[in-house]
């Protein structure tokens, strides 16, 4: 990846703890020496959510965008687009950003934006991934980083690990065991695109 700062931006919705591994890696792996990349901002729909304060302690930027003070997704993605682009990030980092974008955000960073998504892509695109697999008696599950393109939970695959499903698995226990893999192949995925 040419260019010489690679600002990172992450979104998020929630408890953010793709974001912590991210931020962790980055810090334990040097991505800054070695990629002049760091996370710069984090930003979310949601004021209330447990990964901005967490952020903010770590001396980066955060910034909420209430999603419901807006008239439109595109006023919404309009000023999304806004506040992250006065980073002027080489990677947008969707970790757990639940928000459907439109096709202007989506084109707007294309090559720079990569999501996670809980499931083994391309099974279980949308939601409810873990009961889902369970319903289908699937003997494994997983999650997937890939490119996101305009087309919901498609885009090239960087990266994906496999889990077990066990004999008496809930969508939780399923979700957790998947949440440890994520931890681990979303910063190796990014540290990829970084080295490129
Ligand atoms: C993760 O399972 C991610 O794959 C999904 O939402 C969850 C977010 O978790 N899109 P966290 O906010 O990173 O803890």
């Amino acid at each position: 990846m040419a260019g010489v700062n690679k600002n990172i931006v992450i979104l998020i919705s929630g408890s953010g703890s793709n974001m912590a591994a991210i931020v962790e890696s980055s810090v334990k792996q040097r991505w800054q020496d070695r990629f002049g990349a760091r996370v710069v901002a984090v930003i979310s729909n949601k004021a209330g959510a447990q990964g901005l304060a967490w952020a903010g302690e770590q001396g980066i930027a955060t910034r909420a965008l209430d999603h419901t003070r807006f008239g439109s997704r595109e006023a919404f993605d309009a000023a999304l687009m806004a506040e992250i682009d006065r980073h002027e990030p080489a990677l947008v980092v969707l970790a757990g950003f639940m928000r459907i974008l439109t096709p202007g955000f989506v084109q707007h960073y294309e090559g720079r934006l990569v999501n996670i998504h809980p499931s083994l892509l391309p099974a279980f695109t949308g939601l409810r991934t873990h009961q889902r697999a369970i319903d289908m008696g699937c003997r494994v599950a997983g999650a997937t980083v890939h490119r996101v393109t305009s087309e919901l939970d498609h885009g090239e695959i960087l990266d994906q690990a496999v889990v077990p499903v066990v004999p008496g698995d809930t969508a939780e226990t399923l979700a957790a065991r998947v949440l440890t893999q994520e931890h681990l192949i979303y910063p190796r995925a990014l540290e990829r695109l970084l080295a490129a």
